[in-house]
């Protein structure tokens, strides 16, 4: 019994598997019976087993295969999907960055044209075919732009490209004159906000052509003999300016030279102090760069009649950035230099005929020089322009009434076409008309 139980066992069965039962016979010979378990039949069990157990492992094996086919897939379309939504953003921008902020500058740009349009057709004599149309595509444009930020952003380019050439006819749109008619009586704004004892200085507002800015400033020279500016003043509303509240004082580090800084841009440009260099002074940064005006005379060499130290005079027009000085190879005559107003180079110059130290003061519009001289002391005399876009110069004879004595400062401003002066102490505004266009 036992060698079978232990073969039993050894073969893998447990006792469950095994039936056994046992009784005694007369004699005391112990008789047991074994129900031993079908081996056949327990062998087909194993043989299922194994197969089925084959078969699983096949199953499985093909299952992960056809896993790690369907991840290479769902790779594929997620990069697939990747792609198109890169092409799609693209073709969404035209293929440029677009940007919400490509739609504010846009606006923007708009309305400054719309702006200066307004102001064209105030300031022009009689109406004028060329403005009214532009007048009409500006106003186009802005109506368009509002629809296309709404349903079609893959036209932002095609705008952009048309809101350049809408702003280049702008510009010759209001250069289309026959130039300067004549010039208003005086509007005494108020005195500077320094005092009497401040006689020269400057002021206006910003003269980037366009420029939407309200603010105004105001820079006057220290009270020495040095005819230098140390601050500017800046006042961000028309009410502010007269209530002389809620200014803003920037200190100009190493001092400015003469009354002929601008505005321009948000960044005062003017004439360091004691060198040929041209400055510009970042509001939003208070950055200062500075480029040297090859030649230029400096230190009252050959600054106004009626104001000294302003050798290097910034002026700004329709057309961009200016600065009107002289040299020793000019021998003193007005040379008009076109500035870079991002790297402060001279693009290109202009000599006049004009000597400097012999006029009271000059300013630019559309690109034509015009010098001013002092006639008396209740009058002002333009009396010679030089025009950069034909090279011609000629004299010319304007007057402008004065409520004082001498010009400081000088300079236009081509959004409002306002001249902007300081004469002994107070802040002066004339506006200018022109003639119509004529082909003469
Ligand atoms: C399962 O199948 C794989 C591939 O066919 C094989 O490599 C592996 O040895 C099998 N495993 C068993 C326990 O049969
Ligand atoms: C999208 O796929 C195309 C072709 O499959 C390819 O030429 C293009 O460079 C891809 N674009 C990106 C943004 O991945
Ligand atoms: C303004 O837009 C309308 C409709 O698109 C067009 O018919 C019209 O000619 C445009 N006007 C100008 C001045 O471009
Ligand atoms: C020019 O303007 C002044 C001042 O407003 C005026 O007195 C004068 O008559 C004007 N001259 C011409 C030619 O319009
Ligand atoms: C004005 O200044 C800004 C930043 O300082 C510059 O991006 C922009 O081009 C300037 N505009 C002109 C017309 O110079
Ligand atoms: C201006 O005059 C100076 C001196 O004669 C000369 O060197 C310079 O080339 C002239 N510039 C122009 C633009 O004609
Ligand atoms: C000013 O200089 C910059 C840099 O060289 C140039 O990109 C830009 O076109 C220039 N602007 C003008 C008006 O010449």
């Amino acid at each position: 019994m036992l060698p079978f139980l232990l073969l039993a066992v050894g073969m893998g069965w447990t006792w469950e598997d095994l039936q056994v039962t046992g009784h005694l016979d007369k004699s005391g010979i112990c008789y047991c019976s074994v129900n031993v378990p079908d081996t056949t039949s327990l062998a087909d069990r194993i043989e299922i087993i194994e197969e089925s157990n084959y078969n699983l492992n096949l199953s499985y094996y093909q299952e992960i295969t056809k896993l790690q086919l369907y991840q290479r897939n769902v790779d594929v379309h997620i990069e697939n999907m990747k792609n198109l939504t890169k092409r799609v953003e693209i073709m969404e921008m035209g293929g440029i960055t677009y940007r919400e902020l490509d739609f504010e500058l846009i606006k923007t740009e708009i309305t400054q044209m719309e702006a200066i349009m307004v102001e064209l057709q105030s300031s022009l004599s009689g109406s004028n075919d060329k403005v009214e149309t532009l007048y009409a595509e500006v106003r186009n444009i802005s109506v368009m732009v509002n629809q296309l930020e709404k349903f079609d952003k893959n036209n932002v380019l095609r705008v952009r490209k048309k809101i350049l050439s809408l702003q280049k006819r702008l510009e010759e749109c209001s250069c289309e004159h026959g130039g300067l008619l004549n010039v208003s009586k005086p509007l005494v704004v108020q005195l500077n906000p320094r005092g009497s004892s401040y006689k020269a200085g400057g002021w206006g507002k910003d003269s980037l052509f366009g420029s939407t800015e309200n603010t105004y400033w105001v820079a006057m020279l220290e009270l020495n003999s040095n005819h230098y500016f140390s601050s500017v003043r800046l006042y961000t509303t028309y009410e502010d300016l007269l209530l002389y509240k809620k200014y803003q004082d920037k200190s100009v580090s190493s001092s400015g030279a003469g009354a002929g800084m601008i505005l321009y841009n948000n960044s005062l440009y003017y004439n360091c102090y004691n060198s040929r260099d041209i400055c510009k002074l970042n509001m939003g940064t208070n950055k200062i760069e500075r480029r040297t005006l090859p030649k230029a005379g400096i230190s009252n060499r050959f600054s106004y009649s009626t104001s000294q130290n302003q050798d290097i005079d910034m002026a700004g027009d329709e057309q961009g950035l200016w600065v009107i000085y002289a040299t020793e190879d000019t021998q003193g005559c007005i040379v008009i230099g076109k500035v870079n107003a991002t790297t402060l180079e001279l693009i290109k110059t202009w000599n006049t005929t004009i000597y400097k130290p012999g006029v009271s003061n000059a300013f630019m519009v559309c690109g034509i020089m015009y010098a001013t001289r002092l006639i008396n002391a209740r009058q002002e005399e333009i009396f010679y322009m030089y025009d950069t876009n034909t090279n011609k110069g000629k004299r010319l004879s304007i007057f402008m009434d004065k409520m004082a004595e001498n010009f400081q400062s000088l300079s236009y401003n081509p959004n409002d076409h306002k001249l902007y002066v300081i004469s002994e102490a107070y802040e002066i505004e004339y506006t200018l008309s022109f003639k119509p266009f004529s082909k003469d």
